[in-house]
């Protein structure tokens, strides 16, 4: 029955599969990149730094690295024409690249607002506006979105940052609504705390927290789920879930009490 099948096509069997990361130079991505490689899949690698994505490649046995900027918007069609020169098609583009500034109101600057969603959402939708002619040629492929749990409500911290995951989060069910039909998949991966160079200049403690291997393993796990919403670890998520059921008042007092110094 249609109530019963995933939302998504799942992906089990990696050998051979074109996969593209974008953010794949460090943490959660270079860990995917990985990943990946082990269970046999082609990669192309994406990021700003050329050398780091140089490094992760290494020892890889079928890798192209790709280095670009999202936040230059034109970056993503030459990239997308160099994969279908070497693949012919593309099975599943992984939009990953992020950036987080922690960000107090009184802390505010609109360059630093920007810089953060013109990576962290702009980046993306360029990325996905690249991809979709030729999903929708192919009729089948995947597009996983990278967001987070600090999408699901306003958090300490996250005046930037949040609203863009936030956001994410939104244009990934748009996004499912249009392309599943088409054969489509979308997925968003909303994960808690990853110990990642992103997360280093965290000045608290992360409450299950988890390694970037630990979290490349568990997105490997969810596309083989093929749920639309990949989110872990589930200790975490399903109580940062549950908050966002609470009326405002119990919210705003249970985070300023949790989060206080
Ligand atoms: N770590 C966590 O706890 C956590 C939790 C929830 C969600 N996330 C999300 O997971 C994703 C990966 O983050 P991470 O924790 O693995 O951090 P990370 O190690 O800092 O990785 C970020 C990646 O994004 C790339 N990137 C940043 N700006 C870019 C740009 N303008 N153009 C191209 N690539 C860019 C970086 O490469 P270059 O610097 O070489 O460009 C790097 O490969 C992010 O979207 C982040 O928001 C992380």
């Amino acid at each position: 029955m249609a109530w019963f099948r995933s939302l998504n096509t799942p992906i089990s069997d990696w050998q051979g599969r074109r996969v593209w990361i974008v953010g794949a130079s460090s943490g959660i991505g270079a860990a995917l990149a990985a990943d990946l490689d082990a269970r046999g899949a082609r990669l192309a690698l994406s990021a700003r730094s050329a050398g780091r994505l140089r490094d992760v490649a290494e020892g890889m046995r079928d890798v192209m690295v790709l280095p670009l900027d999202v936040t230059d918007a034109g970056a993503f069609t030459p990239a997308m024409m160099q994969i279908l020169d070497a693949w012919g098609g593309l099975d599943l583009v992984i939009l990953n690249a992020g950036t987080y500034t922690p960000l107090r109101a009184w802390d505010l600057t609109t360059d630093t607002a920007r810089q953060t969603v013109h990576t962290n959402l702009l980046g993306v939708m360029d990325g996905v506006a690249a991809v979709v002619p030729q999903m929708l040629r192919q009729q089948c492929g995947a597009i996983a979105i990278v967001g987070s749990v600090a999408g699901y409500r306003g958090l300490p911290k996250a005046l930037a940052y949040g609203p863009s995951k936030a956001a994410l989060i939104n244009f990934a069910e748009t996004l499912y609504l249009d392309l599943a039909p088409q054969g489509v998949s979308v997925f968003i991966i909303n994960p808690g705390f990853v110990a990642t160079p992103l997360t280093a200049q965290n000045d608290f403690d992360m409450p299950a927290l988890i390694s970037a291997e630990d979290a490349a393993r568990r997105i490997v796990r969810g596309f083989a789920g093929g749920a639309f919403e990949i989110h872990f670890p589930q200790r975490f998520t399903r109580v940062m879930k549950l908050l966002r059921w609470l009326p405002d008042r119990l919210y705003f007092s249970l985070v300023s009490r949790g989060t206080r110094p």
